[in-house]
C-alpha cells in the first residue's frame, strides 16, 4: 500500500491544481474563512455570485445542461405549463432560470444544505421569480406529495448520494404517470470524472488505483497544504462506508441499469455521447476529432464504463 500510495501521489504531484476560493460554482467557498467570518452583506454577495453564475449560463447560453443532455427529446413546449424538480440544486440559478425560460408552472429545487436553500431563495426573490420553491432535504426521502411532479432533472447528482436505489424509487413515487426523470451523471470508470480537481489535474486515476489509495494520497497532500487547505478537504476522511472515492458511490452503468430494471419505468432511452463532448474544452479541435474516434467505444459493453461521457438517459413513468 505505501508504495501504490506513494506512486499515486507523485503522479498527482506532477499535475497539481489549486481551487479558487471565489470560484461560484464550488459549494466549498461557503467553507473558506472569508465567507465564515465575513459580513452579512459580504456572505449575501458570495451567495448571490453562487446563484448568478448558473443562472446566467442556463438564461444565455445555448448549451444549457438541460438543452446539451435532454432537448432532443424533450421540447421546449411540453415543458410549458409543468411542474419540475431539480433535485441537488445547488444554489438554485439553474431551475429559477428554467421556470423562466421555459415557462414552467411550478420549479422547485432540493439540495441537502441549508446554505444552499438560503442563497436560491434570496436569489429567486432578486428576480422577482415568486413560482420558485427551494427545500433542504435528501433525494433518498424526497419531501414531496407522490404523483405530483411532471419532470424531475438531475444532472451530476447521482453519483453523489448515497443510496441511488432508494433516490430512483422516490423519484419514481414523485413523478405523475407519463411524468419522466431526466438524468446524467458520470459512470464511476469515466476517466475525467474522478472529482479530485481541487488537487490534481491527472487523470483516470481510479483505472490505476483502488479509491482507498487514491484517498490517502489527496488527503496527504491537502494535510501538506494546510491551513490554505482546510476550507476544500474532503467532508470525511477516511472514506465512509458508502463511498468508493471523496463524496462518490462509485455507481458504473451495469449498476445503474441493474438498479432500474427493478423498477416499472414504462420507457428507458438513453442518449450516448462519448467523452470530451461536454464542456467548453468539447469546443477544442483536438477534442472534437478525439471523441468522435472514442465514439465506437461508447456503445461497446465494459469499454463504455470507459469511454461514455455520462450515464444520460430519460426514464418515463
Ligand atoms: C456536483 S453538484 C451538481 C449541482 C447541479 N445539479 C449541477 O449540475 O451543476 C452535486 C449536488 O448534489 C447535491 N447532493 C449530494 N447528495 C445529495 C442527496 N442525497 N440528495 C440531494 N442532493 C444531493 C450536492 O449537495 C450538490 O449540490
Amino acid at each position: 500500500m505505501p508504495i501504490r500510495k506513494n506512486i499515486c501521489k507523485k503522479i498527482m504531484e506532477i499535475f497539481p491544481a489549486y481551487p479558487d476560493p471565489l470560484d461560484p460554482h464550488l459549494w466549498e467557498i461557503f467553507n473558506t474563512n472569508e465567507y465564515i467570518k465575513g459580513t452579512v452583506d459580504y456572505q449575501r454577495n458570495v451567495r448571490y455570485s453562487s446563484s448568478l453564475a448558473s443562472y446566467e449560463w442556463e438564461k444565455n447560453n445555448q448549451i444549457s445542461w438541460i438543452r446539451q443532455y435532454f432537448f432532443s427529446r424533450i421540447t421546449e413546449e411540453s415543458l410549458k405549463g409543468k411542474t419540475l424538480l431539480d433535485l441537488g440544486s445547488f444554489t438554485g440559478g439553474r431551475v429559477t432560470a428554467w421556470t423562466e425560460k421555459y415557462k414552467l408552472s411550478k420549479g422547485f429545487g432540493l439540495d441537502i444544505n441549508p446554505i444552499f436553500q438560503l442563497a436560491s431563495e434570496e436569489f429567486a426573490k432578486s428576480v422577482n421569480a415568486n413560482n420558485v420553491y427551494f427545500k433542504t432535504g435528501f433525494g433518498e426521502k424526497l419531501p414531496y406529495e407522490s404523483n405530483s411532479l411532471d419532470f424531475i432533472v438531475s444532472t451530476d447528482v447521482f453519483e453523489h448520494v448515497q443510496d441511488l436505489g432508494m433516490v430512483l424509487n422516490e423519484c419514481y413515487r414523485v413523478l405523475k404517470k407519463g411524468g419522466k426523470l431526466c438524468v446524467a451523471f458520470p459512470q464511476y470508470m469515466q476517466p475525467l470524472e474522478a472529482h479530485l480537481g481541487m488537487v490534481t489535474n491527472a487523470q483516470a486515476l481510479q483505472w490505476l488505483f483502488s479509491g482507498e489509495i487514491i484517498a490517502e494520497a489527496y488527503n496527504e497532500i491537502i494535510e501538506q497544504r494546510a491551513p490554505d487547505s482546510y476550507w476544500y478537504r474532503p467532508v470525511a476522511f477516511p472514506l465512509r462506508t458508502w463511498e468508493k472515492l471523496f463524496s462518490l458511490n462509485g455507481t458504473s452503468i451495469k449498476d445503474f441499469k441493474s438498479l432500474i430494471l427493478n423498477q416499472s419505468w414504462t420507457s428507458k432511452e438513453y442518449k450516448i455521447k462519448p467523452i470530451l463532448t461536454d464542456g467548453r474544452k468539447s469546443e477544442w479541435l483536438v477534442f472534437k476529432v478525439l471523441s468522435k474516434l472514442l465514439t465506437p467505444f461508447a456503445y461497446v459493453p465494459f469499454l463504455n464504463e470507459l469511454f461514455l461521457g455520462r450515464i444520460n438517459c430519460i426514464l418515463t413513468k
